[in-house]
C-alpha cells in the first residue's frame, strides 16, 4: 500500500512528533506521559530510537532520539529520519505534525524527513493484481524553517518516488518509445519542452550508437530531449545531463548469462534518475539556470539484425570504434549523447549517470556511485552535492595511460579490452572520447546504486537536483 504524505496545515493531528537529545531537554510543554516515556528503559534518546506516548488529554505522540547534540549533522538528521518515518507509517495515524522547536539544521532536518516520508511511503508491488487504496496523510511543522524543508523534502521524494517506479517498470512496458511518451507527460505537467528523435531523425543526426545497440529489438531506440528554460534568465550555453537508459540489456550476441540478465530493467537507471531530476528541478528547485536532460534510450537485444562483436562504428564526432563486446552498450548510446551535448546544445557543463559496469559494484559495493571528473572544480561541486543528499560517490581515475589502454588495432578505439581490467575506468575512458576538449565533465557510474537486491533506490535524482540547487539558485 502506497502511503502518501501531503503538506497540510494540521489543526488536530493523530499524531504529534517531539525530540530529544541524549541528555538534552523535553519541550517545555511536555505532558507527565512524556517525561515517563522519556525514562523508559527503551528509549535513551540516540539517534533514530524512538518512544510511543499515549497522554490523556493531548495526541498520542512520538518522541524521536536525536543522539549527542555535539554530534548532530546532515547526515544524522537523515538517518533520524530515514529510521522514524516507517514508525510514523506503522502508527496509521491519518494526521501529523511536528514540533521540533530548538533543533538545529531545522531545513536540513524538515528536507530529509519529507524525502524519508516520501519514501518510506512507496511501495514497489505496482503490479499486484489486488491493490488497497493509497493511503493519504496530513502533515506539517511548527517551525518555520522545518516546515519549508518538509515542504521541499515531500517534493523532492516525489521525484526520487517517480525515479523507483520507472526504473521498477518491466521491459515489456517501458520501452524506448515508452519512456519517451512518459517524459512527454512529465513535461506536460512540470512545464518541460520535451522532444524525441528517432527511426529516420536517427540517421539525419547521425546518432550511430543509438541506431546500432537499439536495431535488433523491434522496440526502436530513440534520443529524448528534455529543456528547463525559466523565462527571466539570459540563456546561455545550458548545463547537459546525459542519462543511459537501455530499457533492457540482455547482453546482445555477446549475451548474459540466466544469472546476469534478470534485474537488466534497471538499466535504464541513469536515464530515469536525469528524467526524475528534471522533474524536481522543474517543480522543487527551479535553479536559475537552463538546463538540458539527454536520455539515449535503446533496448539492447539479439536478432539476426543485431550489431555484432568485430563491427566497427564511426560516430559524428569521427571517432571509430571497433565494438570487441556488445555487452559494453551504454558506452555506445552514451557517446552519442555526450556528442549531442558538446555540438549541438554547445553545453557549458556536462554530468551524465549510468547504470555502466558491473565492475563498480565490485570495487565500491551498493554503497558509492563512481565518479569521474576532467575538472576538479566540477567534480566537488557534485561530489559535495553528492555529500549533503546523501547520494554519495567516490572518484576513480580518468588518465591518458588508459586512453593508450583502449586503443584499437583496426580503428580508434575498442569499446572493451579483451581479457581487460579496471572495467568501470574503461568505462569512463571511453566515453571521454565524446567529450570536447575543455568542456567540465562529470560520469557517474550507478550500477551498484540504482537497484540492489530490495528494489529500486532512486539514486541520483537528489545529487542532480541539488547540485543545480547549489550552484545555480
Ligand atoms: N548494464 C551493464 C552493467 C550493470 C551491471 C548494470 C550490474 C547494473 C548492474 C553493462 O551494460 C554491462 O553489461 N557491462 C559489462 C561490461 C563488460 C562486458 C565490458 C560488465 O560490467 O560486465
Ligand atoms: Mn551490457
Ligand atoms: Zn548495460
Amino acid at each position: 500500500m502506497t502511503t502518501r504524505f501531503v503538506h497540510t496545515p494540521v489543526s488536530r493531528p493523530e499524531l504529534m512528533i517531539y525530540a530529544q537529545f541524549q541528555g538534552g531537554d523535553l519541550p517545555v510543554d511536555a505532558t507527565p506521559e512524556m517525561t515517563a516515556a522519556s525514562k523508559r528503559s527503551d528509549f535513551d534518546a540516540s539517534a533514530g530510537t524512538s518512544a510511543s506516548v499515549f497522554p490523556a488529554n493531548a495526541p498520542r505522540a512520538l518522541l524521536i532520539g536525536l543522539g549527542e547534540k555535539d554530534k548532530w549533522s546532515h547526515e544524522t538528521a537523515r538517518k533520524v529520519a530515514e529510521a522514524i518515518a516507517p514508525v510514523i507509517i506503522a502508527t496509521k495515524a491519518g494526521s501529523v505534525q511536528f514540533d521540533l522547536r530548538d533543533v538545529p539544521l531545522a531545513s536540513e532536518f524538515g528536507r530529509e524527513f519529507g524525502v524519508a516520508l516520501a519514501k518510506a511511503g512507496w511501495d514497489g508491488r505496482s503490479m499486484v493484481s489486488k491493490k488497497d487504496d493509497d493511503r493519504k496523510v496530513e502533515t506539517s511543522a511548527l517551525e518555520e524553517n522545518f516546515d519549508k524543508g518538509l515542504i521541499a523534502g515531500l517534493g523532492l521524494g516525489t521525484s526520487v518516488n517517480m525515479c523507483r517506479d520507472l526504473v521498477n517498470t518491466p521491459p515489456n512496458i517501458a520501452t524506448p518509445k515508452w519512456m519517451a511518451d512518459y517524459a512527454m507527460q512529465v513535461g506536460k505537467e512540470a512545464g518541460l519542452e520535451v522532444s524525441m528523435i528517432s527511426g529516420d531523425g536517427l540517421d539525419e543526426h547521425q546518432l550511430v550508437g543509438l541506431q546500432n545497440v537499439g536495431r535488433a529489438s523491434i522496440n526502436e531506440p530513440c534520443l529524448i530531449r528534455i529543456e528547463y528554460k525559466p523565462s527571466d534568465i539570459v540563456v546561455g550555453q545550458p548545463v547537459v545531463l546525459v542519462g543511459k537508459t537501455i530499457t533492457y540489456d540482455t547482453g546482445g550476441l555477446s549475451i548474459k548469462g540466466k544469472d546476469g540478465m534478470p534485474g537488466m530493467k534497471c538499466d535504464k537507471g541513469g536515464g530515469c534518475a536525469v528524467l526524475a531530476a528534471m522533474h524536481a528541478i522543474a517543480t522543487v528547485i527551479k535553479p536559475k539556470a537552463h538546463v538540458v536532460a539527454l536520455l539515449v534510450a535503446a533496448e539492447n537485444c539479439i536478432s539476426e539484425n543485431a550489431y555484432r562483436p568485430d563491427d566497427v562504428i564511426t560516430y559524428r564526432n569521427g571517432v571509430t570504434v571497433e565494438v570487441t563486446n556488445t555487452d559494453a552498450e551504454g558506452r555506445l548510446v552514451l557517446a552519442d549523447g555526450l556528442i549531442w551535448a558538446c555540438e549541438v546544445e554547445r553545453a557549458s557543463k556536462i554530468v551524465d549517470m549510468a547504470t555502466l559496469t558491473g565492475g563498480v559494484v565490485t570495487a565500491l559495493g551498493h554503497v558509492f556511485a563512481g565518479g569521474f571528473g576532467n575538472d576538479d572544480g566540477h567534480y566537488s561541486a557534485l561530489e559535495q552535492a553528492g555529500k549533503s543528499s546523501g547520494d554519495k560517490m567516490w572518484r576513480l581515475p580518468l588518465h591518458d595511460e588508459y586512453k593508450e589502454y583502449m586503443k584499437s588495432p583496426i580503428a580508434d578505439i575498442v569499446n572493451s579490452v579483451k581479457g581487460g581490467k579496471a572495467h568501470p575506468v574503461q568505462g569512463g575512458t571511453f566515453l571521454s572520447f565524446f567529450v570536447e576538449e575543455g568542456t567540465p565533465w562529470v560520469h557517474i557510474d550507478i550500477a551498484g546504486k540504482a537497484m540492489p537486491a530490495d528494489g529500486p533506490t532512486g539514486f541520483g535524482v537528489r545529487i542532480l537536483a541539488e547540485w543545480l540547487e547549489q550552484t545555480a539558485s
